[in-house]
Protein backbone atom coordinates (compact mmCIF):
# COMPACT_ATOMS: atom_id res chain seq x y z
CA UNK A 1 0.00 0.00 0.00
CA UNK A 2 1.40 3.32 -0.90
CA UNK A 3 1.76 5.82 1.87
CA UNK A 4 2.25 9.60 1.82
CA UNK A 5 3.39 12.56 4.15
CA UNK A 6 0.52 14.44 4.79
CA UNK A 7 1.19 18.06 6.35
CA UNK A 8 -1.45 20.97 7.50
CA UNK A 9 0.02 24.46 8.07
CA UNK A 10 -2.64 25.77 10.13
CA UNK A 11 -2.87 29.27 12.06
CA UNK A 12 -2.00 27.94 15.40
CA UNK A 13 -0.43 24.44 14.50
CA UNK A 14 1.64 22.51 12.21
CA UNK A 15 0.42 19.03 11.79
CA UNK A 16 1.92 16.03 9.91
CA UNK A 17 0.48 12.74 9.38
CA UNK A 18 1.30 9.29 7.13
CA UNK A 19 -1.56 8.43 4.97
CA UNK A 20 -2.13 5.36 3.62
CA UNK A 21 -3.45 5.36 -0.03
CA UNK A 22 -7.28 4.32 1.44
CA UNK A 23 -7.37 7.57 3.62
CA UNK A 24 -6.64 6.18 6.94
CA UNK A 25 -3.85 8.26 9.25
CA UNK A 26 -1.45 5.43 10.28
CA UNK A 27 0.54 7.97 12.48
CA UNK A 28 0.31 11.76 13.53
CA UNK A 29 1.77 14.28 15.45
CA UNK A 30 1.22 18.33 16.27
CA UNK A 31 3.30 21.05 16.49
CA UNK A 32 1.71 24.32 18.10
CA UNK A 33 3.20 27.69 16.74
CA UNK A 34 2.50 31.24 18.22
CA UNK A 35 2.60 32.84 14.98
CA UNK A 36 2.29 35.87 16.32
CA UNK A 37 5.03 35.88 18.25
CA UNK A 38 7.26 33.71 15.81
CA UNK A 39 10.20 34.90 14.01
CA UNK A 40 11.26 31.98 12.34
CA UNK A 41 9.36 31.14 8.86
CA UNK A 42 6.71 29.02 9.43
CA UNK A 43 8.33 27.30 6.06
CA UNK A 44 11.59 26.86 8.05
CA UNK A 45 9.12 24.79 11.03
CA UNK A 46 7.52 23.29 8.63
CA UNK A 47 10.58 21.68 7.04
CA UNK A 48 12.48 20.55 10.68
CA UNK A 49 8.92 19.34 11.83
CA UNK A 50 8.79 17.10 8.82
CA UNK A 51 12.43 15.89 9.15
CA UNK A 52 11.97 14.91 13.12
CA UNK A 53 8.06 13.61 12.37
CA UNK A 54 9.54 10.76 9.87
CA UNK A 55 12.81 10.23 12.06
CA UNK A 56 10.23 9.64 14.80
CA UNK A 57 8.05 7.58 12.86
CA UNK A 58 10.76 5.66 11.21
CA UNK A 59 10.17 6.47 8.11
CA UNK A 60 12.26 7.13 4.76
CA UNK A 61 11.50 9.38 2.65
CA UNK A 62 12.23 6.72 -0.70
CA UNK A 63 9.68 4.57 0.97
CA UNK A 64 7.10 7.03 0.38
CA UNK A 65 4.92 7.80 -2.55
CA UNK A 66 4.88 11.68 -1.99
CA UNK A 67 3.69 14.73 -0.32
CA UNK A 68 0.59 16.26 0.55
CA UNK A 69 0.27 20.00 2.10
CA UNK A 70 -2.88 21.98 3.03
CA UNK A 71 -2.13 25.38 3.87
CA UNK A 72 -4.35 28.19 4.92
CA UNK A 73 -4.26 31.60 2.51
CA UNK A 74 -4.43 31.75 -0.91
CA UNK A 75 -1.89 29.06 -2.43
CA UNK A 76 -1.29 29.08 -5.78
CA UNK A 77 -1.90 25.48 -6.79
CA UNK A 78 0.64 25.81 -10.14
CA UNK A 79 3.87 26.85 -8.29
CA UNK A 80 2.58 25.64 -4.41
CA UNK A 81 3.69 28.72 -2.83
CA UNK A 82 1.56 30.88 -1.04
CA UNK A 83 0.75 34.12 -2.53
CA UNK A 84 -1.85 35.35 0.20
CA UNK A 85 -2.86 35.16 3.87
CA UNK A 86 -4.61 37.07 6.01
CA UNK A 87 -4.17 38.30 9.54
CA UNK A 88 -0.93 38.31 10.99
CA UNK A 89 1.28 34.92 9.82
CA UNK A 90 4.68 36.16 9.67
CA UNK A 91 7.07 35.30 6.86
CA UNK A 92 4.15 33.48 5.07
CA UNK A 93 3.38 35.30 2.04
CA UNK A 94 5.88 33.89 -0.72
CA UNK A 95 6.62 30.86 1.29
CA UNK A 96 7.94 28.42 -1.88
CA UNK A 97 6.25 25.12 0.33
CA UNK A 98 6.18 23.17 -2.76
CA UNK A 99 10.07 23.58 -4.14
CA UNK A 100 11.51 23.49 -0.45
CA UNK A 101 9.66 20.45 0.69
CA UNK A 102 10.67 19.04 -2.73
CA UNK A 103 14.34 19.95 -2.67
CA UNK A 104 14.44 18.38 0.96
CA UNK A 105 13.25 15.15 0.70
CA UNK A 106 13.09 14.30 -3.25
CA UNK A 107 9.50 13.56 -3.57
CA UNK A 108 6.47 15.04 -5.63
CA UNK A 109 4.61 17.55 -3.72
CA UNK A 110 0.99 19.12 -4.34
CA UNK A 111 0.37 22.53 -1.80
CA UNK A 112 -3.38 23.49 -1.66
CA UNK A 113 -5.86 25.95 0.54
CA UNK A 114 -6.61 24.26 4.23
CA UNK A 115 -10.52 24.48 3.33
CA UNK A 116 -9.85 22.74 0.18
CA UNK A 117 -8.44 20.07 1.12
CA UNK A 118 -10.49 19.83 4.11
CA UNK A 119 -14.04 19.45 1.70
CA UNK A 120 -11.92 16.78 -0.17
CA UNK A 121 -11.15 15.00 2.63
CA UNK A 122 -14.46 14.58 3.89
CA UNK A 123 -15.59 13.66 -0.23
CA UNK A 124 -13.12 11.14 0.08
CA UNK A 125 -13.58 9.20 3.59
CA UNK A 126 -15.77 11.53 5.91
CA UNK A 127 -19.31 12.96 5.65
CA UNK A 128 -19.56 13.53 2.27
CA UNK A 129 -18.79 10.33 0.64
CA UNK A 130 -21.04 10.02 -2.84
CA UNK A 131 -21.70 13.53 -3.08
CA UNK A 132 -20.77 15.37 -5.81
CA UNK A 133 -22.39 18.96 -4.74
CA UNK A 134 -20.59 19.83 -1.70
CA UNK A 135 -19.86 23.31 0.19
CA UNK A 136 -17.47 22.67 3.49
CA UNK A 137 -16.68 25.78 5.40
CA UNK A 138 -14.53 25.26 8.38
CA UNK A 139 -15.13 28.03 11.54
CA UNK A 140 -12.29 29.50 13.39
CA UNK A 141 -9.44 31.79 13.65
CA UNK A 142 -10.92 32.66 10.01
CA UNK A 143 -13.88 30.66 7.81
CA UNK A 144 -12.01 28.70 5.45
CA UNK A 145 -14.33 27.73 2.58
CA UNK A 146 -14.31 24.60 0.02
CA UNK A 147 -16.88 23.85 -3.15
CA UNK A 148 -17.40 20.72 -4.70
CA UNK A 149 -19.32 20.77 -7.66
CA UNK A 150 -20.31 18.06 -9.85
CA UNK A 151 -17.95 15.93 -8.57
CA UNK A 152 -14.45 18.16 -9.17
CA UNK A 153 -13.41 21.34 -6.79
CA UNK A 154 -13.90 24.55 -7.51
CA UNK A 155 -9.80 25.94 -7.74
CA UNK A 156 -10.47 28.90 -9.79
CA UNK A 157 -7.75 30.05 -12.76
CA UNK A 158 -4.53 29.74 -9.96
CA UNK A 159 -6.05 27.01 -7.38
CA UNK A 160 -7.38 30.08 -5.53
CA UNK A 161 -10.85 29.62 -5.69
CA UNK A 162 -13.26 28.68 -2.77
CA UNK A 163 -11.66 31.43 -0.12
CA UNK A 164 -15.40 32.18 1.03
CA UNK A 165 -14.63 34.09 4.08
CA UNK A 166 -13.76 36.81 1.94
CA UNK A 167 -16.87 36.38 0.42
CA UNK A 168 -18.37 40.12 1.57
CA UNK A 169 -21.62 39.77 3.03
CA UNK A 170 -21.80 42.88 4.52
CA UNK A 171 -19.98 44.74 1.90
CA UNK A 172 -21.34 48.57 2.51
CA UNK A 173 -20.84 48.87 5.75
CA UNK A 174 -18.66 46.13 6.80
CA UNK A 175 -16.24 45.74 9.38
CA UNK A 176 -12.54 46.06 8.17
CA UNK A 177 -11.12 42.74 7.55
CA UNK A 178 -7.42 41.32 7.83
CA UNK A 179 -7.45 41.39 4.10
CA UNK A 180 -7.85 45.17 3.75
CA UNK A 181 -11.61 44.98 2.44
CA UNK A 182 -14.40 45.40 4.80
CA UNK A 183 -17.76 43.24 5.31
CA UNK A 184 -15.99 39.90 4.67
CA UNK A 185 -18.28 37.04 6.01
CA UNK A 186 -15.24 35.89 7.91
CA UNK A 187 -15.14 38.83 10.18
CA UNK A 188 -19.06 37.37 11.32
CA UNK A 189 -18.98 34.13 11.06
CA UNK A 190 -15.43 32.89 12.28
CA UNK A 191 -15.41 31.45 15.90
CA UNK A 192 -13.43 34.94 16.58
CA UNK A 193 -16.43 36.99 15.58
CA UNK A 194 -17.92 35.34 18.48
CA UNK A 195 -15.45 35.60 20.96
CA UNK A 196 -15.27 39.36 19.80
CA UNK A 197 -18.29 39.98 20.97
CA UNK A 198 -18.19 37.93 23.90
CA UNK A 199 -15.39 38.79 25.77
CA UNK A 200 -16.07 42.35 26.39
CA UNK A 201 -19.38 41.28 28.30
CA UNK A 202 -17.26 38.89 30.22
CA UNK A 203 -13.46 37.74 30.54
CA UNK A 204 -13.94 34.02 30.97
CA UNK A 205 -15.34 34.16 27.38
CA UNK A 206 -11.96 33.62 25.72
CA UNK A 207 -12.68 30.62 23.33
CA UNK A 208 -15.40 28.70 21.58
CA UNK A 209 -15.02 26.34 24.57
CA UNK A 210 -16.00 28.75 27.57
CA UNK A 211 -18.34 30.20 25.25
CA UNK A 212 -20.10 26.53 25.05
CA UNK A 213 -20.16 25.82 28.10
CA UNK A 214 -21.85 28.81 29.68
CA UNK A 215 -24.17 28.10 26.57
CA UNK A 216 -24.96 25.14 27.66
CA UNK A 217 -25.64 25.93 31.55
CA UNK A 218 -28.32 28.78 29.92
CA UNK A 219 -27.31 31.97 30.46
CA UNK A 220 -28.86 34.63 28.27
CA UNK A 221 -26.30 36.63 27.46
CA UNK A 222 -24.43 34.25 25.61
CA UNK A 223 -27.63 32.69 23.80
CA UNK A 224 -28.48 35.92 22.28
CA UNK A 225 -24.82 36.11 20.80
CA UNK A 226 -25.30 32.42 19.35
CA UNK A 227 -28.17 33.46 17.91
CA UNK A 228 -26.33 36.67 16.10
CA UNK A 229 -23.40 34.30 15.17
CA UNK A 230 -25.77 31.46 13.38
CA UNK A 231 -27.59 34.28 11.69
CA UNK A 232 -24.40 35.21 10.12
CA UNK A 233 -23.00 32.22 9.45
CA UNK A 234 -26.91 31.37 8.08
CA UNK A 235 -27.07 34.42 5.78
CA UNK A 236 -23.94 33.49 4.03
CA UNK A 237 -24.71 29.72 3.53
CA UNK A 238 -28.26 30.85 2.00
CA UNK A 239 -26.16 32.63 -0.52
CA UNK A 240 -23.52 30.11 -1.51
CA UNK A 241 -26.60 27.70 -1.85
CA UNK A 242 -28.67 30.03 -4.73
CA UNK A 243 -24.80 30.31 -6.40
CA UNK A 244 -23.83 26.78 -6.22
CA UNK A 245 -27.37 24.68 -5.36
CA UNK A 246 -25.29 21.98 -3.40
CA UNK A 247 -26.54 18.33 -1.63
CA UNK A 248 -24.77 18.99 1.34
CA UNK A 249 -23.03 21.23 3.84
CA UNK A 250 -20.02 20.28 6.03
CA UNK A 251 -19.65 22.63 8.82
CA UNK A 252 -15.77 21.77 10.52
CA UNK A 253 -14.01 23.87 12.93
CA UNK A 254 -13.51 23.10 16.54
CA UNK A 255 -17.02 24.20 17.01
CA UNK A 256 -18.52 21.99 14.54
CA UNK A 257 -18.99 19.38 17.71
CA UNK A 258 -21.79 21.84 18.81
CA UNK A 259 -24.78 19.80 17.56
CA UNK A 260 -28.04 21.43 19.23
CA UNK A 261 -26.95 25.01 19.75
CA UNK A 262 -24.96 25.45 16.25
CA UNK A 263 -25.62 22.58 13.60
CA UNK A 264 -29.45 22.71 13.81
CA UNK A 265 -29.91 26.66 13.85
CA UNK A 266 -27.86 26.80 10.87
CA UNK A 267 -29.65 24.09 8.90
CA UNK A 268 -33.14 25.76 10.25
CA UNK A 269 -32.16 29.11 9.90
CA UNK A 270 -30.62 28.41 6.21
CA UNK A 271 -33.88 26.58 5.15
CA UNK A 272 -36.11 29.32 6.49
CA UNK A 273 -33.87 31.98 4.18
CA UNK A 274 -33.61 30.19 0.80
CA UNK A 275 -35.71 29.34 -2.41
CA UNK A 276 -37.74 26.06 -0.96
CA UNK A 277 -36.66 24.22 -4.58
CA UNK A 278 -33.17 24.95 -3.05
CA UNK A 279 -33.93 23.24 0.01
CA UNK A 280 -35.22 19.98 -0.98
CA UNK A 281 -32.54 17.26 -0.76
CA UNK A 282 -30.30 19.41 1.26
CA UNK A 283 -28.41 18.36 4.09
CA UNK A 284 -26.74 20.65 6.92
CA UNK A 285 -24.43 18.73 8.51
CA UNK A 286 -21.31 18.54 11.21
CA UNK A 287 -18.26 17.52 9.23
CA UNK A 288 -16.56 14.06 10.03
CA UNK A 289 -13.12 14.27 10.20
CA UNK A 290 -12.05 16.55 12.59
CA UNK A 291 -8.27 17.50 13.04
CA UNK A 292 -7.55 15.03 10.22
CA UNK A 293 -9.35 16.73 7.28
CA UNK A 294 -6.82 18.77 6.07
CA UNK A 295 -4.26 16.20 5.81
CA UNK A 296 -6.63 13.75 4.70
CA UNK A 297 -7.72 15.92 1.87
CA UNK A 298 -4.45 17.24 0.81
CA UNK A 299 -3.22 13.43 0.48
CA UNK A 300 -6.75 13.14 -1.79
CA UNK A 301 -5.52 16.29 -3.58
CA UNK A 302 -1.85 14.66 -3.81
CA UNK A 303 -3.36 11.55 -5.72
CA UNK A 304 -6.25 13.58 -7.76
CA UNK A 305 -3.51 15.37 -8.87
CA UNK A 306 -1.30 12.18 -10.21
CA UNK A 307 -3.94 10.43 -11.71
CA UNK A 308 -3.82 7.94 -8.78
CA UNK A 309 -7.59 8.02 -7.97
C1 LIG B 1 -7.97 32.33 4.97
C2 LIG B 1 -8.27 31.09 4.19
C3 LIG B 1 -8.26 29.87 5.07
C4 LIG B 1 -9.12 30.08 6.31
C5 LIG B 1 -9.00 28.92 7.29
C6 LIG B 1 -8.90 32.40 6.16
O1 LIG B 1 -8.61 33.55 6.88
O2 LIG B 1 -8.14 33.46 4.13
O3 LIG B 1 -7.34 30.92 3.15
O4 LIG B 1 -8.75 28.77 4.34
O5 LIG B 1 -8.75 31.27 6.97
O6 LIG B 1 -7.67 28.70 7.65
NA1 LIG C 1 -10.80 27.51 0.12
ZN1 LIG D 1 -11.40 39.61 4.07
Amino acid sequence: MKQYLAIDIGGTSVKLGIVDEGGCVLAKAEQSVCFDYYETPILTTVLSASEQFLKEQDVRPQSLAGIGVSATGQIDTHTGTVVGTCGSLPNYIGSPIKAELEAKFGLPVTVANDANCMTLGEVWVGGAKGYTDVIGVTLGTGVGGGILTGGRLLEGARGLGGELGHYRTHALDGVLCTCGASGCWERYAATTALVRAAQPRNHKWRDGRAIFESAHAGDPIILTLLEDWTDEIAQGLAGLVHIFNPQLILIGGGVSAQQELLIEPIARKVRASIMPAFAEGLEIRAAQLHNDAGMVGAVYYFRQSRGEN
